[in-house]
């Protein structure tokens, strides 16, 4: 089995005195068994940068441009992102799918723009409650990867995918494993069809993984981890999920 990888998703939280804590906590509660990554708003990207720098944590963003450069107000760039030294950076959270519009192909063309600069893409898809509801889980999904997939071509292996279930993020709603699993064993095959490696690709979970979950979560077959938002912010919770995944 590969090794496991566990993104925090801070979103819009944090504060110099709380981030500052929280990571002196990750610190100390290593090794972990995983790869263990944050990925924090931008503004604390040079602070999160200096504090884990030389260890075995990384750091990412939750958004990127898809544009290389220019007149683009408000925007940051991959260049800045690799500048700032992220291993990582979401793109087509469905909060930003939700919330910002974004539409399947910008959220590839951002991919690309990440890739481009050595940025790790982790490219988030799931469903909704309706769609779920309507039978429409693995079309959803599978529409979603295949336009990424597409933009990427050659280098679509890799980036790493995060099945979210949309009615699962934030809710305490949690995708049962199977119900996972299921979802993430179509994604595994969709992307072993368009690559040839989908074996090796990651394809984390996310939607309310806490310590009491984690463990059974990351037990399915094509789970290889977990993308944890709420859980992220508070160092017990995130330190017990990582450990559940080494
Ligand atoms: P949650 O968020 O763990 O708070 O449900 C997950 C996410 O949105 O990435």
């Amino acid at each position: 089995m590969q090794r496991k990888l566990v993104v925090g998703n801070w979103k819009m939280h944090g504060s110099r005195p709380a981030n500052a804590e929280l990571l002196a906590a990750l610190l100390g509660a290593r090794p972990f068994g995983a790869d263990v990554a944050v990925c924090v708003p931008y503004v604390y990207l040079n602070e999160t940068a200096a504090t884990l720098a030389g260890s075995d944590i990384r750091w990412g963003a939750q958004d990127v441009s898809a544009h290389e450069q220019g007149a683009y107000t408000g925007e940051v760039s991959a260049a800045m992102l690799a500048e700032c030294g992220c291993r990582y950076v979401i793109v087509g959270h469905s909060e930003r799918r939700a919330y910002h519009a974004e539409s399947d192909a910008l959220v590839a063309r951002k991919a690309q723009a990440a890739l481009a600069r050595g940025v790790t893409p982790v490219v988030c898809v799931g469903e909704t409650l309706a769609e779920r509801e309507a039978g429409e889980t693995e079309d959803v999904v599978k529409r979603q990867l295949s336009v990424v997939i597409h933009q990427l071509a050659h280098c679509a292996a890799e980036m790493v995918v995060a099945y979210e279930p949309v009615w699962a993020i934030g809710t305490g709603r949690t995708a049962s494993p199977e119900q996972a699993q299921a979802v993430h064993a179509v994604l595994r095959a969709q992307l072993q069809a368009a690559t040839g490696h989908g074996a090796a690709m990651k394809i984390l979970y996310g939607g309310s993984v806490k310590p009491d979950n984690a463990a059974t979560l990351f037990a399915q077959a094509d789970i290889d981890g977990g993308l944890i938002g709420g859980a992220s912010l508070k160092a017990a919770d995130f330190i017990a999920i990582c450990r559940a995944a080494g």
